[in-house]
């Protein structure tokens, strides 16, 4: 065991590192204003932490040196296959030919070059075998297209047949079509899908998460089609990126079953109500739900996320009241509500919890609440809390009483209503001002509203 846990494990150091670094980069700075061109400097500056996994000697099938010419002729040897760093070269300059590279993002994808020292390319030693191998292509906003027009298909890369060594694709910003390959399956260690803002057409690639190790899917800014698997939910994913896609239909029951922790399913055309099993999750720390068609009430489940940081379902039509339960999301700091049809009193359970109080932003703006209790009075005040466009009494920039008075007598009430007055928790936070600061990090998935490439 221990030989071969030592080299998958080099093998995947390169990728712990990767995604640390698509998790820490950025996380300072607001990266959301970069420009492109910004993102296309970046591959250079990893480089430097990965020559220790990656880098090494050079040449191996680019030119060579000629053998000396023997006297008398042999019967010519059996030709030797192809080793996989040879294979995967012949793959990429292959591909070079089929595409117009604007940015030529490919300059140095040529025969004179080692292909471990491609652009994009990372190479690692392949488990088990004392041979290099090309582990990961990133084209992260490259902008390449199809030559002449033609379609780009991800299948020009992503064959069983080309590069199944690959553990990580990051594809994002460039004209990639058609629909994702089903051979993704067979790449025995990849575990980072980054196919985003290209024009990727079908149904959701359930092939592409079959592979076991994927922990990172991004398919956001596509052009994805029909329900969302259940089977996602069953992944052992950490990362779920779908936003910006016609994805449609409700959301499976299973969806509390994903170990991840950033999920965006946002501006899509999804419906059906938020399903209770979301409560459930155990790892998630933020969803963006917001821009879609979802109805019916909040699950009063949600209040068990413990480690929500960001909860948004803003531009839906939600329902009903904010159940009680809310105030138990002791870690969050961006709630919004807004623009969807809730009505009622604004709990003053969830206006006192701490981290949203301190620096969060809890918006309800554009809904048909009615009351806030004292301590969301005070937060309306140091303008974290955002009710306008509401039926509150009182109030600047509120709907007219008429608009109130209809909304009202034709609301929707919420299946088993003395369930949203539930508290699973102990609503005790002590006296607000005296509250300790909770250290905050920016949120990550806002940024996967933007096409870009991100950086985490
Ligand atoms: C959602 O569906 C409506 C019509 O049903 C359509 O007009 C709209 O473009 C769709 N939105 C997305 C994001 O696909
Ligand atoms: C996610 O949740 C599972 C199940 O509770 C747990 O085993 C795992 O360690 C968690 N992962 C993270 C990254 O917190
Ligand atoms: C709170 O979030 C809303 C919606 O994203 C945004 O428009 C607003 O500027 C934010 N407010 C603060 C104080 O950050």
């Amino acid at each position: 065991m221990g030989k071969t846990t030592k080299n998958i494990f080099s093998f995947f150091l390169l990728c712990s590192v990767l995604l640390h670094l698509y998790f820490s980069e950025g996380v300072v700075a607001q990266e959301v204003a970069k420009s492109e061109s910004d993102a296309l400097g970046e591959p250079e500056k990893r480089e430097t932490l990965e020559i220790i996994i990656g880098g090494g000697s050079p040449i191996i099938g680019g030119g060579g040196s000629p053998a000396p010419a023997p006297e008398t002729p042999c019967p010519p040897p059996p030709p030797k296959p192809l080793n996989r760093l040879e294979r995967a070269r012949r793959v990429l300059l292959n591909f070079k030919t089929l595409i117009d590279d604007p940015t030529c993002y490919t300059q140095n994808w040529n025969e004179n070059t080692y292909v471990c020292d491609f652009r994009g390319i990372r190479c690692a030693t392949y488990p088990k075998e004392d041979q290099k191998a090309v582990a990961g292509l990133d084209l992260n906003g490259a902008r390449v297209t199809g030559k002449n027009g033609c379609a780009l298909p991800l299948s020009s890369l992503l064959g069983v047949n080309q590069i199944p060594e690959l553990t990580f694709f990051h594809v994002n910003s460039n004209g990639f079509a058609g629909t994702v390959p089903t051979d993704v399956i067979k790449f025995p260690f990849f575990f980072e899908l980054d196919l985003s803002n290209n024009k990727v057409k079908g149904q959701f690639p359930l092939d592409a998460i079959t592979s076991n190790q994927l922990v990172f899917l991004d398919l956001r800014f596509n052009e994805l089609t029909g329900p969302i698997p259940y089977q996602l939910f069953q992944k052992d994913l950490d990362v779920i990126f779908i936003n910006n896609n016609h994805f449609t239909q409700c959301l499976p029951e299973n969806f509390g079953s994903t170990p991840a922790r950033y999920l965006t399913f946002a501006n899509n055309n999804l419906t059906g109500s938020i399903p209770k099993s979301v409560g459930f999750a155990p790892n998630l720390t933020e969803v963006l739900f917001l821009g879609n068609q979802f109805d019916g009430c909040l699950p009063v489940e949600i209040g068990n996320l413990k480690k929500a940081v960001v909860f948004d379902v803003s531009k839906n039509s939600i329902t009903g009241p904010i159940p009680l339960s809310f105030g138990c999301l002791k870690s969050i700091q961006y709630l919004n509500l807004a623009q969807n049809k809730f009505y009622g009193c604004v709990p003053d359970n969830v206006c006192q919890i701490p981290s949203l109080r301190n620096n969060g932003n809890l918006s309800l703006a554009d809904n048909y609440f009615n009351e806030v209790g004292p301590s969301c009075w005070s937060l309306i005040k140091s303008k974290v809390l955002d009710v306008s466009k509401n039926c509150i009494p009182g109030l600047p920039n509120q709907r007219s009483p008429n608009e109130c008075y209809h909304f009202y007598k034709t609301k929707k009430t919420c299946p088993n209503p003395s369930s949203f007055y539930t508290v699973p928790c102990k609503s005790h936070w002590g006296n607000p001002s005296s509250e300790t600061t909770v250290p905050t990090s920016a949120p990550v998935t806002y940024k996967t509203l933007k096409p870009h490439r991100l950086r985490l």
